[in-house]
């Protein structure tokens, strides 16, 4: 399979068109099939949802939003594309049925990956052609922002089919888990399922009701599930004896009445009462307002754990990186022309970067020489790498002269000339350039401090760094002073 530039999505449900929302924001094109009514509406609904979290998300530049086609057959969706991600009605027949198909209409090399709870792979697989290449690829609700995918493969699924697929959900800014034995319900679902029906029972038997049962977990376990399974947490627990103690002290535990496997039965007295219980924990919020609170704290463990460079943080970490990397020439090298300022920093002016007098508002200026900036550090190898090793460039003086206003959706570039450095510091200038008419937008002097960013101070930047900082100043130094370099505030 070569680098996938658009995916078929067979059913266009919550996780169908999530899958979408996330594949488009990565600058995947879709083609989406699903027979159901108002597919269009809910779509958009999710992508406003999706966009509006990534926005909170990230600074680094996404990709420019693929395109989607709604298309009225599953072969439509399918014969054109270079990976399926079926995501129908969870029902073995319905699944079988709709692999048969999917495999019929693609090409042997196309991954077709199903997004089932917990069916098995193995019985997909059955009567269908080429079935080396089907898995199972179970994603987290909402799929745009949860990093897990887990991927399942079943007897005739080859080892290459899991990892290119993992590859490519890595691309998009996931975490694939390749499951080594096919079970059903996999790893995840196996383990909130375990939780589910014990709540349950302490609903039924009226122990809790079911926000009590939702506060055990949020204000305690959960909080530590995002970065901790049940492994490493206790482990801690064990304290310096470690898991050998923990399993001693707890280990009896195991064999009492603590928990159940089998869930109660749903009878229609239960199903009431969780209802009711349900309707009064949400107390009138609609579904959209608890989708964007979710999604929002979700936002906010993601960027809490990337802080501490831990779990799906990391996951966060590697994507901000490749966006990046996408985004600018991130590498140094001793053949480029340096007898002009750098190009290294390309954006599109976006719609909420405008204020009330209809152009790019006075603080994206001086986001977008930021990202400029971000450009020449990895540009001169100040990279994830570099940053996970304590060391980085601070900003610490700033003068900006705004020139012309500019507007939505037009394209802008930056030009950069370091004017000074020396191992602590770099002093850089740059330009904003309106792309249409190359008319000088803006420019912004910077200082910036070398920064052991574990220490609080300023140090030396590593050789490496500092070699290409010295190239780029000694050839920078034969360009002209820019006029507006050095100015200060005056009537
Ligand atoms: N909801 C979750 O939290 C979740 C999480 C992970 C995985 N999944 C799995 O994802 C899959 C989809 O679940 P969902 O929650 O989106 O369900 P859903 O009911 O929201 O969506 C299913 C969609 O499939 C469409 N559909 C029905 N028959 C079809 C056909 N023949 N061809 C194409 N589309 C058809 C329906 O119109 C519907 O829009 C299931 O396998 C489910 O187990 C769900």
């Amino acid at each position: 399979m070569g680098e996938v530039k658009q995916v078929g999505i067979v059913g266009g449900g919550v996780i169908g068109s999530a899958w979408a929302a996330r594949l488009l924001i990565n600058g995947i094109d879709v083609a989406l099939y699903d027979p159901g009514d108002g597919i269009e509406s809910r779509f958009a609904e999710v992508l406003e949802n999706a966009l509006r979290a990534y926005r909170r998300m990230t600074l680094a530049p996404t990709a420019a939003t693929g395109r989607i086609r709604f298309v009225d057959s599953l072969e439509a969706a399918v014969s054109e594309v270079d990976f399926v991600q079926e995501s129908g009605p969870e029902r073995m027949d319905v699944k079988q049925a709709l692999m048969k198909e999917i495999c019929r209409h693609t090409g042997a090399g196309v991954i077709v990956a199903s997004s089932s709870s917990g069916l098995l792979p193995s019985a997909m697989q059955a009567g269908v052609d080429h079935p080396e290449r089907i898995i199972v690829g179970h994603p987290f609700n909402p799929v745009y922002l949860m990093p897990l995918v887990e991927i399942v493969g079943g007897r005739q699924t080859t080892e290459k089919t899991c990892n290119t697929a993992a590859g490519f959900y890595r691309r998009i800014g996931m975490h694939p888990l390749i499951v080594r034995k096919e079970v059903e319900a996999f790893l995840a679902d196996r383990m909130m399922e375990a939780l589910w029906r014990e709540a349950l029972h302490l609903l039924n038997e009226g122990v809790a009701t079911a926000d009590e049962l939702d506060q055990a977990i949020c204000y305690g376990p959960g909080i530590r599930w995002a970065f901790m399974g049940s492994f490493l947490t206790f482990r801690i627990a064990g304290g310096e004896g470690g898991m050998r103690h923990f399993m001693g002290q707890f280990g009896p535990a195991l064999k009492w009445p603590w928990t159940r496997f089998d869930g109660p039965d749903l009878t229609e007295e239960l199903l009431d009462r969780i209802v009711e219980q349900s309707d009064e924990q949400a107390a009138g919020r609609s579904i959209l307002e608890l989708e964007r609170m979710r999604d929002d704290c979700i936002v906010s463990i993601l960027q809490g754990l990337r802080a501490n460079h831990t779990a799906a943080g990391q996951v966060l970490a590697g994507y901000e990186e490749k966006l990046y990397q996408r985004s600018h020439r991130s590498e140094f090298s001793c053949e480029d022309d340096l007898s002009r300022p750098l190009r290294l920093h390309r954006d599109i002016v976006r719609p909420e970067w405008v204020d009330y007098n209809n152009h790019m508002t006075e603080s994206r200026y001086l986001h977008v020489f930021g990202d400029a900036s971000d450009a020449l550090f990895r540009y001169i190898g100040v990279n994830e790498e570099y940053h996970q090793s304590g060391m980085s460039y601070y900003t610490v003086e700033t003068h900006m002269n705004n020139l012309r206003e500019v507007e939505a959706h037009q394209k802008i570039e930056v030009t950069t000339q370091v004017l000074g450095s020396d191992r602590k510091r770099l002093r850089i200038y740059h330009e904003m350039f309106r792309c249409e008419d190359n008319r000088l937008l803006a420019s912004a002097e910077q200082m910036l401090l070398h920064v052991n960013t574990l220490e609080g101070r300023a140090c030396p930047a590593r050789e490496e760094v500092a070699e290409r900082v010295r190239i780029l100043a000694e050839a920078h130094s034969r360009l002209e002073q820019p006029a507006r370099a050095g100015r200060s505030i005056r009537l």
